[in-house]
């Protein structure tokens, strides 16, 4: 554990959250999983902020916007580097209008503001940063143009980056439903995504097929937080040394939402 601790980036110190409108259930879904009890997803978002401040944050809580049922997954509405912030445009036209009160906090605190211009879509689900390099999905919810202009920008702030399709990877909303990175070159990854070439230099740490929801876990500082109920991939981060903060997220997985989704961390 000590090389993950000595050998990390700069830590995160805030973290955007918003707490599920009462119409949560009207959100976008894919999943068949049932109705989401909205007093459990209440419970479950207050464990999801009480772990982040665990691991050293101070939370920024926008306020619940019924207006948009899927505005808890705040992560879609923008890409936070250490240089600069990127607004996302998303791909669901009922979400576009998510990104308006995300930009009203990050222009107190990034002076180098971008933002996602049409043709392109992107969801901030499809972007996962891994140090100085970003893998960028192609999703029913990113476009090309949206990944594309989001390559030209984080090149032209010293950043690489690579391009993964999955629009035909069963069983994944965006490309953080089936990768994560965990620091230190290591990659928690689904069996669909393992053989990609972006990750050939990359330790990859493969989700068992049966619980594969797991694959959507976060390094925070030096946690990583997982969702219950996923006992063999809990047992592989363990093994690899992580301290963990496991939280139960059923009801936000009944809407294709996981852990990452919930909050803007920087
Ligand atoms: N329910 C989250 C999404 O579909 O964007």
């Amino acid at each position: 554990m000590s090389d993950i601790l000595n050998n990390r980036k700069p830590a995160f110190t805030r973290a955007i959250v918003r707490k599920p409108a009462p119409n949560f259930a009207e959100g976008l879904t894919t999943q068949n999983l049932g109705t989401p009890s909205y007093d459990k997803a209440l419970e479950q978002h207050e464990a999801y902020c009480a772990a982040l401040r665990q691991c050293g944050l101070e939370l920024i809580e926008l306020p619940t916007d019924a207006a948009y049922p899927d505005s808890t997954f705040v992560e879609d509405t923008a890409i936070l580097t250490p240089n600069c912030a990127i607004l996302t445009r998303p791909g669901a036209p009922s979400r576009q209008g998510e990104v308006d009160s995300v930009r009203d906090v990050l222009i107190h605190y990034y002076s180098r503001l971008y933002a996602i211009q049409p043709p392109g879509t992107l969801d901030g689900g499809d972007i996962c940063e891994a140090g100085r390099h970003f893998f960028i999905g192609i999703s029913q919810r990113t476009n090309e143009a949206g990944a594309l202009q989001l390559a030209e920008i984080l090149a032209g702030e010293g950043y690489t980056s690579e391009l993964i399709d999955i629009r035909h990877t069963p069983g994944i909303l965006h490309l953080k439903s089936g990768i994560a990175y965990l620091g230190e070159k290591r990659v928690a990854v689904i069996q669909a995504l393992a053989d990609h070439p972006a990750f050939r230099e990359y330790e990859l740490l493969r989700l068992p097929p049966d619980e594969e929801y797991a694959a959507n876990c976060v390094r925070v500082n030096e946690y990583v937080l997982m969702a219950a109920g996923y006992p063999h991939f809990q047992k592989m981060l363990d093994e690899a040394g992580y301290q963990l903060i496991v939280l139960e997220m059923s009801e936000y997985q009944k809407m294709d939402g996981g852990l990452s989704c919930l909050s803007l961390r920087f």
